[in-house]
């Protein structure tokens, strides 16, 4: 059955209705997401109240399941509450509690209210995120996602030529500090586990050929250029990316489900009174293609 789609914004984003995810989902549904997502980049369903099962088994439809990082890579007090391919955006602690001011959890959490795209710190090409707002603040707390082809085709010529070819360092540390994690709680085992890597700045997304913007937070540095002069550019061109033309504002209701390309959007989460109220979000992200290792046994 096709989707009915409703337009959010005027160069992105569109609310679908017609489909409930989970493990039953037909080969046609998923071509039509995957249109839709080429198109769109940003999908909102609405009402979904998924389980955790539910949404594990709708994300598998889309490419291989990332696992999130535990305890190891984010220090002590950072343990998924969740099951296996469920990140934990949430600001909640195992006990069911919100999480205390100084949880490894909740410091990493900050650095996701700069604008970024999920895990562009790995090795491999993150496709989509799929995030479910199980429990929603009464106020505050909005995602808002900004669209990194329509910033790369509002680019002066120039700055195209320029960029073409050219690679950024991505690291979650970049970003962590810049978040305002203190840095002493980032040891030499974090660096380790996850160490820095390089991605194009200008990639073209395979189902919509189009050309986006690869920057945000994770992006430190160009190799081959001085630190503080690839700073900046990184910083201005994810500032270009996320002018307001380019952006929509997720106002969450319970039961939503968010899809979104990182590979072609920015996003960030918005500040709410995060000592009060407890916000409920998990999210299950896929990769373009498996890893290698992923593919024998
Ligand atoms: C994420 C994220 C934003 C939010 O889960 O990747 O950035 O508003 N979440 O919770
Ligand atoms: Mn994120």
């Amino acid at each position: 059955m096709p989707l009915t789609i409703q337009e959010l914004h005027p160069v992105f984003a569109a609310e679908a209705t017609g489909v409930k995810i989970g493990s039953n989902i037909s080969p046609e549904t998923v071509e039509e997401i995957e249109d839709l997502m080429a198109k769109y980049a940003i999908l909102v369903l609405r009402d979904q109240n998924c389980t955790d099962d539910e949404q594990v088994a709708f994300a598998k439809f889309f490419g291989p399941r990332e696992t999130p990082f535990g305890a190891t890579t984010y220090g002590k007090g950072s343990e998924n509450r969740l099951p296996m391919y469920l990140f934990d955006a949430s600001n909640i602690g195992r006990d069911g509690e919100i999480l205390p001011l100084d949880n490894a959890r909740r410091q990493m959490r900050l650095g996701d209210r700069l604008w970024h795209s999920d895990s562009s710190f790995n090795p491999l090409p993150t496709k989509w995120s799929m995030l479910s707002g199980r429990v929603i603040p009464p106020e505050g707390g909005n995602t808002d996602f900004a669209d990194a082809r329509a910033g790369y085709d509002a680019l002066p010529d120039a700055m195209k030529v320029r960029l073409e070819g050219l690679v950024a360092e991505h690291s979650i540390w970049h970003s962590r500090v810049k978040g305002g994690m203190p840095a002493e709680m980032i040891g030499e085992e974090q660096l380790q586990v996850l160490p820095p890597v390089y991605q194009p700045i200008v990639r073209t997304i395979p189902r919509s050929a189009r050309k986006a913007l690869m920057v945000g937070a994770h992006a430190g540095r160009i190799p081959g250029m001085p630190v503080d002069g690839g700073r900046k550019l990184l910083e201005e061109l994810t500032d270009h990316v996320t002018q307001p033309e380019f952006v929509y504002s997720h106002i969450w209701r319970q039961g939503d489900l968010v899809i979104w390309d990182n590979r072609c959007t920015l996003h960030r989460a918005t500040p709410f009174d995060d000592t009060k109220f407890k916000r409920d979000m998990r999210r299950t992200t896929v990769d373009e293609f498996a890893p290698s290792w992923a593919m024998v046994g």
